[in-house]
């Protein structure tokens, strides 16, 4: 397969940490990749107005449109495999994925996660409720960590982590947008960067095996 490495991002949301990955791509941080699909679990999620400015093929798989799980999944792998996906990364994406799903994609899915993992991780901690906890803990320092996607719920292998300071007086909301700005939308381009720049040597090796 020539070129670079076909992404799809996943998104539930308000999308800035797509947006990131799109600002990315643009100024060239992202360059060993290319966004190639935008797939919303919700029908209203901002971010697929951000990919379509942006000019990427988005498409709403709304959940709630499907009575099974197993429905759903087999949609959004439709659309994956329609578009050639080497590449997923959840962004925002608030639907946990099954067990088979992942394992059909392998060590290619990525997530960010809005804690140093393994603190504040796990069942039922996305969103706002992190900070909460976070803040409830009296933790001095926090993060936004990326990392690959396994069976377990934020427990694959680390990627990349960057530590925020908590501040005297943060609530949730100011956590969260510190967390978001100074780690979250850092990390997950460079982190995409560096596992696309890793597939393509992977390539590289195979090519000049097969050769
Ligand atoms: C962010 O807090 C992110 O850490 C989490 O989902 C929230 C919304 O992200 N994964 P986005 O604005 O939709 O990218």
């Amino acid at each position: 397969m020539e070129g670079k490495v076909r992404i799809a991002v996943l998104v539930s949301g308000g999308g800035t940490n797509l947006q990131a990955l799109i600002d990315a791509e643009r100024t060239g941080l992202l360059r060993s990749g290319e966004l190639v699909l935008v797939l919303s679990d919700r029908k209203d999620a901002f971010a697929l107005e951000r990919a379509r400015a942006a000019g990427k093929d988005a498409f709403a798989v709304d959940r709630k449109a499907f009575s099974e799980a197993r429905a759903f999944e087999a949609e959004l792998l439709r659309l994956l495999r329609q578009y050639e996906t080497e590449l997923i990364v959840l962004a925002g994406f608030l639907y946990v994925l099954s067990k088979d799903f992942v394992s059909l994609y392998g060590h290619r899915i990525i997530n960010i996660h809005p804690s140093l993992i393994p603190s504040f991780c796990g069942k039922g901690f996305y969103g706002l409720r992190v900070h909460e906890k976070a803040l409830e803990y009296g933790v001095k320092v926090t993060g936004a960590t990326v990392h690959f996607v396994n069976e377990i719920t934020d427990g694959g292998e680390i990627i990349k982590q960057k530590a925020v300071e908590v501040s005297e007086g943060d609530t949730p909301q100011s956590l969260q947008k510190r967390v978001m700005t100074q780690a979250e939308q850092i990390i997950l381009p460079q982190a995409c960067e560096e596992v696309c720049r890793k597939i393509l040597k992977g390539r590289e090796k195979n090519e000049c095996l097969s050769d």
